[in-house]
């Protein structure tokens, strides 16, 4: 979780150097009184004082290490459970993708969040199209173990008298840039930001993320709804787990989502149910 992107630090030895430098240019010349050290020693004082408040207020406000001032706001959600600082959590989840720590590509279990992002080009190479049989929205695609997984899921529902779809899967850094900026225009960016995650930031670029429900409920129309409610007692039991539970904002960083599940492995799945918590905090603790 290396910052990739951190440039090279100016060494701060050189401007330290360099003001010592310009200091020993300035020696008294003999001859000039007694008075003349003590005037000499005042202006080199006054001089050091400013060269040290300089590189406070660099190293404070100016400095290469782009780790914020203050503590990211995700961060302390994880170690809290709670919006920092009391704020909302629309205002809390608002990390600036400056601060954005790059994930390896491929690995199904990356904490993907508000900090922690994915490359632009990071895509699978096995996603596999979704029989149309249960795909709404054209063609989805997921990886072919999650594309096994959720066929094994939606054959459960379908025992129990329910016929769910899929309808969005995979989506590239470009489609959720896309998204992102769809959202911010119709509803405004702090909405955007509690409920759709930016370019690099969305479980859906693993290609293990999808969003179901069934005609005529998807999205919000899915919560509340009785498939809904299977989907949150059973998903796990296949490998996946919902995301975005319900009063969860503050740790999870986005409003509830009852319809988006993400495939960790039935074994991974099990161990998140039984822990309680929510897959954010879980895979962070790993
Ligand atoms: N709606 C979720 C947060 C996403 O955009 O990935
Ligand atoms: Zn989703």
């Amino acid at each position: 979780m290396a910052d990739a992107a951190r440039k090279p630090s100016q060494p701060r030895t050189r401007v330290r150097k360099g003001h010592g430098q310009g200091v020993t240019k300035a020696r008294p010349k003999a001859g000039k009184g007694p008075w003349y050290p003590a005037f000499i020693g005042s202006l080199f004082a006054v001089g050091a004082s400013v060269v040290v408040l300089i590189l406070v207020l660099v190293s404070r406000f100016g400095g290469d290490d782009p780790v914020p001032a203050v503590a990211a706001p995700t961060e302390q959600a994880t170690a809290t459970g709670t919006a920092p600082s009391g704020q909302p959590s629309a205002t809390a989840t608002a990390v600036p993708t400056g601060y954005a720590r790059l994930l390896p590509c491929g690995d199904i279990l990356a904490p993907l969040d508000k900090e922690h992002s994915l490359a632009p080009d990071c895509e699978p190479d096995d996603l596999e199209a979704l029989p149309a049989s249960i795909s709404a929205e054209g063609t989805q695609s997921l990886r072919r173990e999650t594309a096994a997984a959720i066929r094994k899921l939606f054959a459960a529902a379908e025992s129990a008298g329910f016929h769910l779809y899929v309808n969005s899967s995979f989506r590239s850094y470009a489609t959720q840039v896309e998204l992102f900026d769809y959202w911010v225009r119709v509803n405004g960016l702090a909405y955007a930001e509690r409920t759709s995650a930016r370019a690099g930031h969305s479980e859906h670029q693993l290609g293990t993320t999808a969003d179901v429900g069934f005609p005529g409920h998807f999205l919000e129309d899915f919560t509340g709804t009785a498939e809904a409610d299977w989907l949150a007692a059973n998903s796990w039991k296949h490998g996946f787990i919902i995301s975005y539970p319900e009063g969860k904002e503050a740790v999870t960083g986005y409003a509830h989502e009852s319809w988006h599940i993400r495939y960790v492995g039935v074994e991974v799945a099990a161990k998140v149910h039984k822990s309680g918590l929510t897959l954010r905090e879980y895979l962070l603790q790993r």
